[in-house]
């Protein structure tokens, strides 16, 4: 096989899931030069659409439809403490005190319609159009993600691609300045190589990895047209 091959194969297939909890805060190092490499590598994700104009303001005015929100070792552990105080923090904070960095990354909706706006705004705030332009921005700020994970992996960096649970409130999004019309897609744990062995730290994986279809056979076919 292409050597190239075999190593995006074999990057691939070691990704996985890796939660560390951690019942006292652990050391916080410094490694921005690592992080922006794996930022640049998730930069070359594709994407189809270019944001909308009103994401393009200030700061950050890439095109691309996603936007990493990057919190430092130091940066966690103080965004830990503000978790624990919240009635659904959940094992947030314990997470935030093991890890080297956190990223929320978000996706950029297209502003609602005037037509849809009074519908949306009975549902939760973090409703959205259906549209294809938004599932495309969603696939394409996913492809950043997962581009992040395998450059972390290959770094031999745990990560861990979380829902968010509080991360995901609005009052979360305000304390960490992260604009309301931004949705989260991912807040993604990285965590530092070596960890104290022994019982103040938890280190858990994921349920369904392990009921992965066995080959693409369960979730691929062969297309063959009516002759
Ligand atoms: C969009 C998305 C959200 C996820 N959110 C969570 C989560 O909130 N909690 C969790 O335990 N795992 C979460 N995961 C991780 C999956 O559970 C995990 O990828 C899956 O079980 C397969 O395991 P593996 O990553 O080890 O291969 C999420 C994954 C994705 C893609």
């Amino acid at each position: 096989m292409n050597h190239d091959l075999e190593t995006i194969a074999r990057i691939a297939q070691a990704r996985k899931t890796v939660k560390i909890l951690a019942e006292s805060e652990l050391p916080t190092t410094n490694n921005r030069l690592v992080i922006d490499r794996l930022l640049a590598c998730a930069g070359w994700a594709p994407f189809h659409k270019v944001c909308h104009a009103e994401h393009r303001q200030g700061e950050l005015n890439g095109i691309e439809p996603w936007r990493f929100h990057c919190l430092d070792a130091q940066q966690c552990r103080k965004l830990g403490h503000q978790v624990s105080q919240m009635e659904a923090a959940g094992k947030i904070p314990a997470m935030l005190a093991a890890a080297s960095h956190l990223i929320i990354a978000t996706w950029l909706p297209n502003p609602t319609s005037v037509a849809s706006k009074a519908e949306l705004s009975n549902v939760e705030h973090e409703a959205f159009e259906p549209t294809i332009d938004n599932v495309e921005h969603i696939a394409a700020a996913s492809a950043a993600i997962q581009t992040l994970l395998l450059a972390a992996t290959a770094a031999g960096i745990s990560n861990y691609w979380s829902s968010g649970g509080v991360l995901r409130t609005p009052e979360l999004f305000s304390k960490l300045g992260i604009p309301s019309n931004q949705r989260l897609l991912g807040a993604i744990f990285l965590f530092p190589a070596e960890v104290p062995d022994d019982c103040s730290v938890e280190i858990a994986t994921s349920k369904l990895r392990a009921q992965r279809s066995s080959s693409s056979a369960g979730w691929s076919r062969v297309v063959k047209l009516p002759t």
